[in-house]
């Protein structure tokens, strides 16, 4: 399938997905983000082993459309919200990890975007930030729970109260990406990390992101007993078999 403004683009098992609409900074509209959920359902069905997401051009996603956006009643804007909120559930649930390679602006609904996938690397010239308390609203696409998740109550707080806009050093400061590198060294680094989790065996990553996920879904207690039962379900399966022989016979191991 093909779209007008995002690429699915595959390297071995890894898929990326650009956001390719760089007249606008990438900002989401409504056929993006259609397009963002339709590629995203592809590349799980043709079995991605791990995903990284990125922008066209200077920016990562300048947010979502302000132009389409600023005239939406209230009703319109509960749509929009959950069509923004399906495709970062998308990410969230998608059954392999997945990156978001930041390479510039991501501001509003482009931080929120970067927010759903499982680890984030920054350009050094990448600028992140939820700054739609500036347009008059408030995150829509989930950064008022998942923030905080990743970078702590008060810095959470901070940052959609103020607006704030973090250089990458700073994000990094506050953990809301993991690495920051040399602009030019961006889409390497994010694809030899992309390889190293495709190479993992899948049934236990896509099962330990599931249980990570699940441990924000309730009660420390909950999440511990989900943690359990995950664990114990690996167990006779064939890379867990294999995983483990390998290392008894100090092999390589061979996964599924
Ligand atoms: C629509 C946008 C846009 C956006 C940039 N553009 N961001 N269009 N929505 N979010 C467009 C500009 O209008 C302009 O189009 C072109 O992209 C280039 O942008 P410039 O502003 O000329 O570039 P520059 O001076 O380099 O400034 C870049 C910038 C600035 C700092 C990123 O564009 C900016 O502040 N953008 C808004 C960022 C933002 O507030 N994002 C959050 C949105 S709210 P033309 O046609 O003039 O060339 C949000 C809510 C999510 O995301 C939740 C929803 C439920």
């Amino acid at each position: 399938m093909s779209w007008d403004t995002v690429r699915l683009d595959w390297d071995g098992d890894v898929a990326t997905l650009t956001v390719d609409r760089p007249d606008a900074l990438n900002a989401l509209n409504v056929a993006t983000l259609e397009a963002m959920g339709e590629a995203l359902e592809e590349a799980a069905d043709d079995d991605a082993r791990a995903l990284v997401l990125t922008g066209a051009g200077n920016a990562f996603i300048a947010g979502a459309d302000i132009k389409y956006m600023r005239e939406l009643s209230a009703e319109e804007a509960q749509e929009w919200g959950e069509l923004g909120h399906a495709v970062a559930d998308a990410l969230e649930t998608f059954p392999a990890p997945t990156i978001a390679a930041v390479n510039g602006y991501a501001f509003g609904g482009g931080c929120e975007m970067a927010l759903a996938c499982d680890l984030r690397i920054a350009s050094e010239s990448a600028v992140i930030g939820n700054t739609e308390i500036d347009l008059g609203i408030i995150p829509g696409w989930g950064a008022t729970q998942r923030l905080p998740r990743l970078v702590g109550d008060e810095t959470a707080r901070r940052m959609i109260f103020l607006g704030e806009r973090l250089d990458a050093d700073s994000a990094a400061e506050a953990d809301l990406v993991g690495e920051v590198v040399a602009d030019d060294e961006l889409d390497d680094v994010a694809a030899e990390l992309a390889d190293r989790l495709a190479g993992k065996p899948a049934f236990a990553m896509r099962t330990a992101k599931q249980a990570l996920n699940q441990g924000y879904e309730g009660s420390l207690a909950s999440g511990l007993e989900y943690e359990k039962r995950a664990f114990a379900s690996l167990f006779g399966s064939h890379d867990q078999r294999e995983g483990m022989a390998a290392f008894v016979e100090d092999r390589e191991p061979e996964f599924e």
